[in-house]
């Protein structure tokens, strides 16, 4: 609870930070959807990216931050005293691994627990940041925070690359550009973010993406609102390459939201054909809001509709030349985006999305027309949802074969390809490219 707004500077960010890890530590909420609500809170864009960077950082190693409370506190913090315990963890977060000056970072901190009722805990506050100062905070592997059971899968999926997958899945990610080609080319817009002082280095192997190092509000992107340019992961752009459907083809984007790929796609050939598709009406919004900041209009038709269940009467019964399948996951190749990820996901939760993707797969098949294209991606790296997802529907459709993607997609897996995080500065994607007999 915030009981006041007065203090030091950079105490409000700091107690609406500790808000926001109380709600997604200990009452099982997303990180996204935590941030879209307390953010619009603060007035000073400056505050909202310290709350996110806040978050971020202590979401990636959280166990060296309990680590730490064990040892210098006989009791550390148990439930009721959440929002303490996380007010504690973004404090040592400012120390490291965000190296913020200490001086500032402990007095914020300290008037945060002023900001958050917890007067009478300031001293505490106080003398616990002193000491992590003093006395460093302690190391762990980077392999610590994940749950015993994924940590194993991933083990077990990637032996010789296990180790890189936990040190990338900590590592902040870097901010990609999508240029939207139908307002100009990607060098015209590197020029306009150089003129505002940002330096974009182009992706020799995608034809849209701009790398920018560190973070940065989208409303600091020239022409961002009137569609110049969106935020969106290499890995994620590849898939327009990867579907790569015919100029002016009916395309089929069956798990659109919030659009990013429906956008990419129709950037590319606005005279697609465009059903865009999403369980979740609300989530199906996003796609409405983002194709018109884009000002990308043409035939595209969006509804609400579950792209796995038989009834498909949103459907004219005209087979796609190309259908998307960007299925639901475990996101497990995008912890360093959505670190909380490593908390919320059960090993259940597998099975059931397992379930799901080869329902959609199932359903989506019938809906290609013989000669087209479909494209299953995830943003997952456990075989079980990819290869394995793949090998299995092509064992069971005598009508599907695979049609092998180049090396620059990720390692060779099955019948796929798989980039795991950090790779080509991307997040953890698989993509396989079936084709339906003629
Ligand atoms: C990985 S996200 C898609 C991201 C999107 N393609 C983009 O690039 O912005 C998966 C989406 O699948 C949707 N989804 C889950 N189950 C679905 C179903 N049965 N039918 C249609 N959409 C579904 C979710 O609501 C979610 O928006």
């Amino acid at each position: 609870m915030i009981a006041s707004s007065t203090g030091a500077p950079g105490a409000q960010p700091r107690a609406v930070a500790a808000g926001v890890l109380d709600a997604v530590f200990l009452r099982g909420r997303s990180l996204r959807v935590e941030l879209a609500r307390r953010l619009p809170t603060l007035d000073d864009p400056r505050d909202r990216a310290l709350v996110e960077t806040l978050c971020f950082a202590v979401l990636r190693q959280p166990a060296r931050y309990e680590a730490a409370l064990a040892q210098w506190m006989a009791k550390p913090p148990g439930r009721r005293d959440g929002e303490l315990k996380m007010l504690l963890f973004v404090g040592f977060a400012q120390l490291d691994p965000l190296g913020l000056p200490a001086h500032a970072a402990v007095a914020s901190t300290v008037e945060a627990a002023r900001v958050l009722g917890r007067r009478h805990q300031a001293g505490l506050v106080n003398a616990l940041l002193r000491r992590a100062q003093r006395e460093g905070l302690p190391t762990l592997p980077p392999d610590t925070d994940w749950p015993d059971w994924l940590r194993e899968r991933i083990r077990g999926d990637w032996p010789a690359l296990a180790g890189s997958i936990f040190a990338e899945s900590i590592a902040p990610a870097p901010l990609w550009l999508r240029v939207n080609r139908q307002q100009g080319s990607r060098e015209a817009y590197r020029e306009r973010l150089a003129a505002a002082g940002i330096s974009a280095l182009p992706d020799p192997t995608l034809a849209d993406a701009l790398r920018v190092e560190g973070t940065l509000a989208v409303t600091a992107l020239p022409g961002f609102t009137a569609g110049a340019v969106s935020v969106q992961d290499a890995s994620a752009q590849a898939v327009a390459d990867a579907l790569a459907p015919p100029a002016g083809g009916r395309v089929l984007d069956a798990c659109a939201a919030p659009g990013g790929k429906t956008a990419h796609l129709l950037e590319r050939d606005p005279s697609l054909r465009m059903t865009a598709l999403d369980v979740d009406p609300k989530r199906l919004e996003a796609v409405e809001g983002t194709l018109k900041r884009l000002q990308l209009r043409g035939d595209i038709r969006l509804m609400a509709v579950d792209a796995a269940s038989a009834k498909d009467d949103w459907w004219s019964g005209q087979p796609f030349d190309a259908v998307l399948l960007d299925a639901p996951c475990s996101a497990t190749g995008i912890v360093r985006r959505q670190p909380d990820v490593r908390l919320h996901r059960r090993e259940s939760d597998i099975t059931a999305l397992v379930k799901l993707q080869a329902r959609l797969l199932d359903v989506l098949w019938q809906k290609l027309a013989p000669g087209g294209v479909l494209l299953y991606a995830t943003c997952s790296i456990l075989k079980a949802e990819n290869a394995a997802q793949v090998e299995a529907f092509l064992a069971r459709t005598p009508d599907a074969r695979v049609d092998p993607l180049a090396e620059r997609f990720g390692h060779a897996s099955g019948p796929g390809r798989q980039r795991l995080p950090g790779e080509g500065g991307g997040d953890g994607f698989f993509y396989a490219r079936l084709l339906k007999a003629a």
